[in-house]
């Protein structure tokens, strides 16, 4: 048995500035399913807002405005006081990241390159080209190694150990060998990121399952505000591929079928760099209105780059001309880029609070898998690896405080308790059966996809339901082709199913369940914002029959009333 005071799953940014915040003082294990350097925290790509004034037009910036533009942009579901901390940290957090050796862009004197973002007062989105997620993961990365965190890499987490109302750690596979590996701790923090391939079309990694929330949600944790699904105006045709708002930020335009920048006719104020629930309204509508182009990949909408000039473009968005060519054989220098909206980010996590903790003694969350909640019913570009390494750092700060008096000992015996129904689930998907787990998981995307996008109707997410209870059945059926453990990527995707099911169940239900409009979750049938019902937080707790159960949970106000959200 592996023993550690605390653990962290999860390598990417959240799981490694943890780690960096609690290896002086304890003995602490990361495991990640992959090697951390292939963290979905490396596919971000545009930047991370902080307030630090140094952009010629942001000079007036202030962590106060960065938080309003953060609680407006979330359409006043993100509880205030969690949203001052995150951008109060902001520019602390970027210091310090550069002060580790992270190489951010310059201005020509020498500060740090800022770009605007949509729904930002100013350009506060502190870049590295169109790579901020990659130095980012790479700096905090070596500096976890430099400071001697035991990682383990390829360790996929088969089971959270809760009994007794505590946790005590976890079953892990050892992609490797195939053995089992019970894991004590007397402390669990989970940075495992969002579920972005429980749908079809997502910007997401294909390890960004969901499985840290459905494991957390199965063993009995609540989770928050699910039915808020973020949609990324600008993934590339076919890969979905992201397509930084960067590319916006440095004035690139959005195009119909017209030649027309349509923005001009929604949001004229913001234009391209309206919110992104709003942007990806607005495409869909090109779209579904007969003014986007045509293309056996799917309907699509031009981003045009190409008055930015070849110069500009390969200074700061390299990647993405790479990606274009590579991809889709497109120089964006030369020919506009066929884009549309799809999944990119879990506003709804895990229920924890500002101090990452949840109502669980020894269990800790953050990042993506989590919901502090500081993005409410939509996050601004640019916040997102912002709330990665904030709450990586504070987690570790709460975490600390928490264990002042010593680490709880953790009960192995619960852990091999769990490990042997961790077994007996094993032995039971390597029997024969009759159903294939990738070809329910293609299911699911697709109805994902259709019923529970970026416009709903009661009728068309209870259409979703229906599937996904069909799908649930049918999952009792999953059997693997070889009962090989070791790098059978099929048994781990077996497992992650059923925690993919699940997640979906709950965004399913709150989808339903809430009847306005607010931030990404745009009801057709309640098409405005209804604050007297519905200015709260949705609470998922799984039920005896695995089912949902639903409650609420007010949004905490300080400063800022909510009112009409207008750009
Ligand atoms: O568009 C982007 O570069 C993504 C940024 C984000 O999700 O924060």
């Amino acid at each position: 048995m592996l023993d550690h005071d605390i653990l962290i799953v999860g390598g990417g940014l959240t799981g490694l500035r943890a780690a960096v915040g609690l290896c002086d003082r304890f003995n602490v294990g990361l495991i990640s399913k992959v090697y951390p350097t292939r963290s979905h925290s490396i596919a971000a790509q545009g930047g991370i807002n902080a307030a630090l004034t140094n952009n010629p037009d942001s000079r007036d910036d202030s962590w106060e405005k960065h938080t309003f533009d953060t609680i407006k942009g979330s359409d006043f579901l993100a509880d205030q006081d969690a949203a001052e901390i995150m951008c109060k940290e902001a520019i602390g957090i970027v210091y310090e990241m550069e002060h580790w050796g992270c190489p951010f862009s310059r201005f020509p004197d020498g500060t740090i390159a800022q770009r605007p973002f949509g729904g930002a007062g100013y350009p506060r989105t502190c870049y590295s080209a169109d790579i901020t997620g990659h130095v980012l993961l790479n700096t905090l990365y070596e500096r976890a190694v430099a400071k001697g965190v035991k990682i383990y890499p390829e360790l996929f987490v088969a089971g959270l150990c809760i009994e007794e109302g505590q946790c005590h750690g976890v079953v892990a596979l050892d992609m490797k060998t195939g053995e089992l590996i019970p894991v004590s701790a007397g402390v669990t923090f989970f940075g495992t990121g969002g579920y972005g391939r429980v749908y079809q079309h997502s910007t997401n990694a294909l390890i960004n399952t969901g499985s840290g929330i459905g494991m957390a949600y199965q063993a009995g944790l609540p989770l928050k505000d699910m039915e808020f699904v973020q949609f990324h105006p600008t993934s590339l045709i076919g890969t979905n591929i992201l397509m930084t708002e960067g590319c916006r930020g440095e004035g690139a335009y959005l195009l119909n079928n017209q030649g027309e920048r349509f923005m001009q006719r929604y949001v004229p104020s913001a234009m391209e760099l309206a919110p992104r629930d709003i942007v990806s309204r607005c495409i869909q509508t090109e779209m579904d209105e007969g003014r986007g182009f045509e293309h056996p990949l799917g309907r699509y909408i031009q981003l045009d780059l190409r008055h930015l000039g070849s110069k500009k473009i390969i200074e700061r968005l390299p990647g993405i001309r790479n990606i274009c060519i590579d991809f889709i054989g497109i120089d964006p220098v030369l020919e506009p880029i066929p884009i549309m909206p799809c999944q990119h980010y879990s506003m709804g996590g895990i229920d924890v609070d500002k101090r990452c903790a949840s109502e669980l003694p020894g269990f800790y969350a953050g990042g993506e898998c989590a919901c502090v909640s500081v993005h409410g019913a939509n996050r601004l570009g640019g916040n997102s690896l912002l709330d990665t390494i904030v709450f990586g750092k504070l987690g570790a700060q709460a975490i600390g405080e928490d264990l002042e008096d010593g680490v709880p000992r953790p009960d192995e015996k619960a852990i091999l308790r769990l490990k042997d129904k961790v077994e007996e689930k094993f032995r039971r998907l390597a029997a024969p059966g009759a159903e294939k787990p990738y070809r329910i998981h293609a299911e699911l995307g697709a109805v994902m996809n259709e019923k529970v996008g970026i416009f709903r109707t009661r009728e068309e997410l209870e259409q979703a339901l229906d599937k996904l209870i069909e799908l649930k059945r049918r999952y009792g059926d999953v059997g693997v082709s070889s009962p090989v453990r070791y790098m059978n990527y099929e048994l781990t995707a077996a497992l992650e199913l059923e925690a993919m099911l699940d997640v979906s169940h709950t965004i399913i239900l709150g989808a339903i369940l809430r009847e306005e409009s607010r931030g990404a979750h745009f009801r057709t049938d309640f098409k405005t914002r209804n604050d007297g019902d519905w200015l709260k937080h949705t609470i998922a707790r799984m039920g005896d029959d695995g089912s949902p159960v639903l409650s609420f949970k007010d949004v905490t106000i300080t400063r800022y009333q909510p009112t009409e959200r207008k750009y």
